[in-house]
């Protein structure tokens, strides 16, 4: 295809403005998949990217467009991931497009997301054409709107393609919006080949797919090509483009953007952001800025059977295969038995595995309090990376830990202000920025991620009544008095709930779980003592006191059927309890005991 008649876009907008619902209309606009064929959402592939309206993977699309002009233009749609956890491969796939459409709902506004995408697509050099989206809701205020666009962003919003992505109604201007405001791609067809890229996954039937731009040069079926990071090689079976249905073409030129298969065993072997070459006379330059994304939370899983730990093992091994940045490590805990000490992008990243292996693979999982990476410098010099406080070293060898931080903003109603302000102080933040957008406050808080990654957006959301918007980026590592919390029960330390807390609030945290702990293990036979200690010394305690009676007595001489409910309950209850030491510790307590309120 002339490069002229190539544009190649990307939709940047805050989670729920209506990026899936406009790619749709796009794609059954130009009819580029029979109405029939339709599904809502069609790019969102996935069942749990549909039941949570989250894009998770980048996907694609090429479209064909027989524009006013009378040409035919190829565009080509990437979708990037909505969240914050997935910022690298949105920065990635954003470099693969030269335009993006900024779309805004006309009744919500600006969000945090919106930011964040948005200075992504500048990064990127983007052109942006602003689309007002939901103009059909009767709380829409597309001048407002306008206003505040160009007031938080500083990107003009005068020609603001104002649209319905429910209703149809603009649908044809933003089309014809995107050729004529969207540059053309450039590059140049006669030179070595250079594809970034873009994403990969893996497919039943096919092996691993990449997904490519192609920069400069031409790849063809057969070419041997070699990915210039991991200096592997492989010979091209198969390339092709997303309609979105894939279809195989025979050769794919500079501004193209597609897909290859070549027999790459799995995900791994791929990396996002690497340059593609041929193997024999291939470029000696790669794309610049390539790095990999690395796991920043941790957390153990580990099955509530003991018998279900292979299947929990085959399941995260197939999770695996289409998601490299999912690490995971075998564990023992001398609470919890055997499981897996696993690495996520983020919080979202983390729950969403966690989701399907319940769900699609049907393992029921405990889940130990996420962690962040710690800095542990030694004594002798020595930094150890700790991703489990479990694993910390004796606290004579410590010479200082340091943990990271990020960059917060978030937006919210002035109304809220208040709330959001104590909480971000009361989780050791530093306010570094605030400042007003029409009646919202953008506040910008520099905050430990560790005081983050539990329960700090489900907090937001709360004290907000859902209002709020949050963004962050990881911005380094700092020093900190840190030090780990163990928890024992009837005397014993669970690892499994030992945490790292600041000094400063070790004590009052103690207090909280011990307290939570006392509500969540139900009586035994005999006395519990729950204590929190840091080192050998105990900051904080409760005692659980003994219980006594039969849990049936009460229905003595009452009904059998409910007598035998009430013994069932109790056993489906211990399923879900861990035994330890002589005291059974249901499974929940290991997540809410760290819930601060
Ligand atoms: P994520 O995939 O979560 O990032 O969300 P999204 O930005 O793709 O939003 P999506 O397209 O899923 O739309 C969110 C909700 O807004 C859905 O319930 C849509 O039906 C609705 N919606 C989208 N466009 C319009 C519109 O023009 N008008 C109205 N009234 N509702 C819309």
């Amino acid at each position: 295809t002339d490069l002229s008649h190539i544009r190649n876009f990307s939709i940047v907008a805050h989670i729920d403005h209506g990026k899936s619902t406009l790619a749709d209309r796009l794609i059954q606009s130009t009819g580029t998949v029979a109405d029939r064929d339709m599904k809502e959402q069609m790019l969102d592939a996935m069942d749990i990217e549909r039941e949570r309206g989250i894009t998770i993977k980048a996907n694609t699309v090429r479209i064909d467009y027989k524009a006013k002009d009378g040409r035919t233009y190829v565009l080509n749609l990437i979708d990037t991931p909505g969240h914050v956890d997935f910022a690298y491969e949105v920065s990635r796939s954003m470099r693969a497009v030269e335009g993006s459409l900024l779309v805004v709902d006309a009744s919500q506004g600006v969000e945090a997301q919106t930011l964040a995408n948005v200075y992504t697509a500048i990064d990127a050099n983007h052109e942006i054409v602003p689309v007002l989206n939901k103009i059909d809701l009767p709380a829409a205020e597309p001048e407002r709107v306008c206003e505040q666009i160009e007031d938080v962003i500083g990107i003009d919003a005068s020609d603001a393609v104002k649209i319905s992505a429910k209703t149809g109604l603009g649908i044809p201007d933003v089309l014809e919006a995107i050729v004529t405001r969207l540059p053309a791609p450039t590059g140049d067809a006669d030179a070595p080949l250079k594809a970034m890229l873009v994403d990969s996954w893996y497919d039943a039937y096919l092996g691993v797919v990449v997904l490519v731009r192609i920069i400069d040069g031409k790849l063809r079926k057969g070419d041997k090509i070699k990915m210039m990071n991991t200096k592997a090689t492989y010979p091209v079976d198969r390339i092709g483009v997303f309609r979105p249905a894939m279809q195989q073409v025979d050769e794919l030129g500079p501004g193209e953007i597609g897909f290859l298969t070549a027999s790459i065993k799995q995900v791994r072997d791929t990396r996002v952001g690497d340059t593609i070459t041929h193997e024999k006379k291939g470029t000696d330059k790669a794309l610049p800025g390539f790095k990999p994304s690395i796991p920043v939370v941790f957390c153990g899983l580990f099955p509530v059977d003991a018998a279900d730990f292979e299947d929990l093992r085959d399941a995260i091994e197939k999770l695996q295969l289409n998601d490299a940045s999912f690490s995971a490590e075998m564990e023992t805990s001398a609470a919890l038995g055997f499981g897996f000490r696993c690495g996520f992008l983020g919080l979202l990243h983390l729950e969403v595995i966690r989701d399907r292996l319940e769900r699609e693979y049907d393992i029921d999982l405990i889940t130990t309090a996420p962690s962040v990476i710690y800095h542990i410098h030694l004594t002798d010099g020595e930094m150890l990376e700790l991703h489990n406080p479990a694993d910390m070293p004796d606290m004579v060898k410590i010479d200082h830990i340091e943990e990271p931080r990020i960059k917060a903003t978030i937006l919210v109603p002035d109304d809220y202000l208040g709330d959001v302000l104590k909480l971000c102080q009361d989780r050791r933040g530093v306010q570094l920025d605030l400042t007003y957008a029409g009646a919202r406050a953008m506040v910008v808080y520099d905050l430990p991620l560790n005081e983050v990654v539990f329960d700090f957006y489900d907090r937001l959301k709360s004290v907000t009544k859902g209002y709020a918007s949050f963004d962050y980026q990881m911005i380094g590592y700092q020093q900190d008095a840190l030090v780990k919390m163990q928890i024992l029960v009837n005397d014993e330390p669970v690892d499994a709930l030992s945490t790292m807390v600041h000094r400063d609030r070790a004590e009052a945290r103690g207090r909280a779980m011990v307290e939570k702990l006392k509500e969540l293990i139900p009586q035994h036979m005999f006395k519990i003592p729950i204590q929190a200690a840091i080192g050998g010394r105990i900051i904080a305690r409760e005692t659980l006191s003994a219980l006594r009676k039969d849990v049936t007595a009460k229905c003595y001489g009452g009904d059998v059927s409910r007598k035998k409910k009430l013994l069932d309950k109790q056993k489906a209850g211990k399923k879900r309890m861990r035994q330890f030491g002589k005291v059974d510790i249901p499974q929940e307590a290991f997540i809410s005991a760290l819930k601060m309120d």
